[in-house]
């Protein structure tokens, strides 16, 4: 699939084929493509996309964060370019701060490319055993990971909701981590990069009443441009001697785009947070529906606008028994007829819904889903 265009939900391929788009930028353009807010963001360019000293809209972001998203936060944030990067420096601020090494972080979770958090991925050569020694691989939705966070890690990183396994009945273990993180002073990041500003103004944090000790964002509050944010409590962000630096870190053109998403989720407009839970939860209703009353070994998982298809009718607690339950090449192998069809799922399996997937686009994906699924 060779992307040449890209409107509303849809994507239009080099053959001029349209397709319903299932994966929005990885999640990064929960308003649709080609939007309305876009024209404005690109007026930016006219004033300058990087000048690599402080830019006037970076003073709004970090109003906007502390007063309407983590008003127990430090005022300051730092501004990168990726959600890689962006944990790549919660990580470094919390070892910095904790005066300790190893990080603890779950199985099935994603926090980019970063050497140390590839162990189980098949393309990890060219990193060396000793780096993935500072990392530790706790059990996911799991009692038993809290007898292996221990008082001498530094922290331990977590996706409120997993890309691999999105669910929302995940509270009470991120209760359960937070409480015991506070007893053994290990902090806890919260990896917001997929979940902020989509599970709810406020992510994951805010839907499960569950707070950090540092958070990161991108996707979204880029609005369809580069960025990577970290926010912390102040004691924490105030670690001196920590090196954040980069030549494209809060250039103009991110920082504009993510304040006017701020803007844009401040005054409910342009993203409206029960639209987006609606599409969701009718697509994970019906097809559930369908799937029980066919007996097919499919169903649907998800929180909110964020959904996965599996391919097992078992009940899956994490990446681990999905892993157990599910044909290796189901997802692809569906992928595959979903385009035939004229639906395009990512690589990494997962449905973002955005603004722009009406109701009547949710109808017709459900339709097209359940011609595949019949096929399989
Ligand atoms: C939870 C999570 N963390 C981090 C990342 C990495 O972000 P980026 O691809 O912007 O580097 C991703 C990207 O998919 C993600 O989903």
């Amino acid at each position: 699939m060779i992307v040449k265009t890209a409107h509303k939900c849809y994507v239009t391929n080099d053959k001029g084929v349209k397709v319903i788009d299932t994966t929005m930028g990885s999640g990064a353009q929960i308003i649709g493509h080609n939007n309305q807010l876009l024209k404005r963001i690109g007026g930016q360019i006219e004033r300058g996309t990087i000048y690599s000293i402080l830019n006037c809209h970076t003073e709004h972001v970090n109003s906007y964060l502390k007063r309407y998203i983590n008003p127990e936060f430090d005022e300051k944030y730092i501004f990168c370019n990726s959600g890689t990067e962006a944990n790549m420096r919660a990580i470094r601020l919390a070892r910095a701060y904790t005066g300790k090494k190893v990080i603890g972080r779950f199985h099935g979770g994603w926090h980019g490319g970063l050497d140390g958090l590839l162990e189980e991925h098949p393309d990890n050569k060219g990193i060396p055993s000793e780096t993935d020694s500072l990392f530790k691989v706790l059990p996911y939705n799991d009692d038993k990971c809290f007898e292996q966070i221990t008082s001498d890690m530094a922290a331990v990183i977590v996706e409120p909701v997993q890309g691999s396994n999105p669910r929302s009945d995940i509270k009470s273990f991120l209760q359960k981590l937070r409480d015991h993180c506070t007893k053994t002073g290990v902090l806890l990041i919260f990896d917001e990069i997929m979940t902020g500003f989509r599970l709810s103004a406020k992510g994951g944090a805010g839907l499960f009443a569950v707070r950090p000790d540092i958070v990161t964002y991108g996707k979204v509050l880029g609005g369809g441009f580069p960025i990577g944010v970290v926010g912390g409590k102040t004691e924490i962000m105030k670690t001196k001697n920590v090196f954040y630096g980069g030549t494209f870190s809060a250039n103009p053109l991110s920082m504009y785009a993510a304040r006017v998403i701020l803007e844009t989720i401040v005054g409910t407009k342009e993203i409206n947070y029960d639209t987006l839970n609606s599409a969701g939860r009718v697509f994970r209703n019906e097809l559930n529906d369908f799937f029980m009353e066919k007996h097919l070994e499919m169903r649907v998982m998800g929180c909110g606008s964020l959904n996965r298809i599996i391919f097992t009718d078992k009940f899956i607690r994490n990446r681990k028994e999905r892993d157990e339950f599910e044909p290796r090449d189901a997802q692809t192998t569906f992928a595959k007829k979903l385009q035939e069809l004229g639906v395009f799922v990512n690589g990494n399996g997962l449905y973002h819904f955005s603004m722009a997937h009406t109701p009547e686009v949710i109808k017709d994906l459900i339709r097209l889903i359940k011609i595949a699924a019949k096929d399989l």
